[in-house]
């Protein structure tokens, strides 16, 4: 039997067992092997939205590229998979980029981003010949073209534009309003200045723009206004500087489904939107339509992934609330608290029971609100389950902590009935090991 559960992987069934099985692994067995909390990612399912986002632009445009955005899950084997899917990748630090190299990611498709990169990052980027640097600021711009300078590379860059427009979504992951940390805003001239800087610099060579306006994005209207504002901006460009722009990136941001009810758009439907809006504006101010790049992370691993966790207590306050506890909480998913991101909850050896009541399912550690899913209704559950929590591949893992000298759990991929470990646990060694070493 399959599960209709919309944020489960698709390969998600009730096995003969009557337990919760993914790609061909029973979630229970798995957590009594590897231990919880454990992120299970189907390896196939990331893998098939990699196709999907190819897919959609390819049946569309010749002149495209996707990006995956490692920040929402980076591990070597990740950045190994996204080599063999073809994709390129975005890296924002000088450790996702070190990740992606040790893992033999070609360099020549790597994007450098990043709102306040260190000279050493710079250095380590141009060092290490990579694609592209999406350049934030006037003073990264400068520092950017002596570095490269000193390293004798003429390094391509995109300068990331703030485009003024308000996405549909938290707060927090807005990114492209006007008020914003990240890129040049186009008002009074700024973002045309760094642009004039970056055509003079000696050693860069300015292929084109990079916008991003938030994340978990729902409606497609935005992208098609950002795709407007920008249309505007090459054209600006083109009558002032003659410069013509070979590479528009679009960022990323397609929401994903947490909860049943949750509807995001498709890449399919998100690349209709960017290709036919492209091609329209390029048309609207006479200029040739550039390479278009995406840069999706969530819709490619959000739904692709689930995290394991075993119930330690059941504690009932009569007539207020019944806390179903477990062996993780804001250390593997701080997305509830900081951004109130709801989740789902089962548990993996009675998925599709009744529910008997209604939990909140709380964390271990030392906050009121460590709360990974409010109302979760639940089958009778007891102290011992293994408890499931869908839709954890994004941002779950790499916002992951020690707090509370907690351990960062393992990460296993799970394909055709096997599992490999492609994070291990770490142990309590792991916790000391950069501490001063105590005789
Ligand atoms: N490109 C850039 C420049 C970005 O800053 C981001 C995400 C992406 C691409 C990928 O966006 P996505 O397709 O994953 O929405 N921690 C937050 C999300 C922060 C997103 C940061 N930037 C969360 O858990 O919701």
């Amino acid at each position: 039997m399959s599960l209709a559960i919309p944020p489960l992987p698709g390969s998600s069934r009730i096995n003969t067992s009557g337990r919760l099985e993914v790609a061909g692994c029973d979630v229970v067995e798995l957590a009594s092997e590897y231990g919880t909390p454990l992120f299970i990612y189907d390896e196939q399912e990331i893998r098939d939205r990699c196709r999907a986002y190819r897919e959609a632009f390819a049946s569309r445009t010749d002149d495209f590229e996707i990006i995956y955005a490692s920040k929402a899950f980076s591990c070597t084997a990740m950045s190994q998979l996204i080599a063999q899917e073809g994709l390129s990748l975005d890296v924002a630090s000088g450790g996702e980029l070190y990740t992606a190299l040790r893992a033999w990611f070609p360099p020549e498709n790597i994007f450098l981003h990043g709102n306040a990169n260190t000279e050493d990052e710079l250095f380590r980027a141009v060092r290490s010949e990579v694609g592209h640097i999406v350049v934030d600021s006037l003073d990264e711009l400068r520092t950017l073209d002596r570095i490269a300078g000193r390293e004798g590379r003429r390094q391509p860059v995109l300068l990331r534009i703030t485009p003024g427009i308000e996405a549909h979504t938290h707060d927090f992951v807005q990114t492209g309003k006007l008020d914003s940390k990240f890129g040049s805003c186009l008002e009074e001239g700024v973002a045309v200045s760094v642009v004039e800087a970056a055509l003079e610099s000696a050693n860069l060579e300015l292929t084109g723009f990079h916008v991003h306006i938030g994340s978990q994005i729902f409606s497609l209207e935005p992208y098609r206004k950002t795709i407007s504002v920008m249309a505007d901006f090459l054209a600006q460009c083109h009558s002032r500087f003659g410069f013509e722009c070979r590479l528009l990136d679009l960022g990323g941001g397609l929401g994903v489904a947490y909860a049943p009810g949750d509807e995001p758009a498709s890449p399919d439907q998100l690349a209709g939107v960017m290709v036919t809006g492209l091609q329209e504006e390029m048309e609207r101010v006479a200029l040739p339509v550039p390479r278009l790049a995406v840069e999706p992370g969530r819709s490619i691993v959000a739904n692709a992934c689930l995290t394991a966790y075993t119930v330690q207590t059941v504690k009932e306050i009569p007539g207020v609330r019944t806390y179903v506890a477990v062996d993780g909480g804001m250390s593997d998913n701080l997305r509830p608290m900081l951004y109130g991101a709801a989740y789902t909850a089962l548990l993996a050896a009675k998925p599709e029971a009744e529910p008997t009541a209604t939990a909140a399912i709380a964390g271990k550690h030392c906050e009121s609100g460590d709360i990974l899913v409010r109302e979760a209704p639940l089958p009778d559950p007891r102290p011992g389950d293994v408890l499931v929590t869908p839709a954890t591949g994004a941002y779950g893992y790499s916002m992951s902590s020690n707090y509370n000298g907690q351990l960062r759990p393992a990460v296993l991929f799970v394909k055709e009935g096997t599992a490999r470990v492609v994070i291990r646990r770490e142990d309590y060694e792991d916790l000391v090991h950069l501490h001063e070493r105590l005789e």
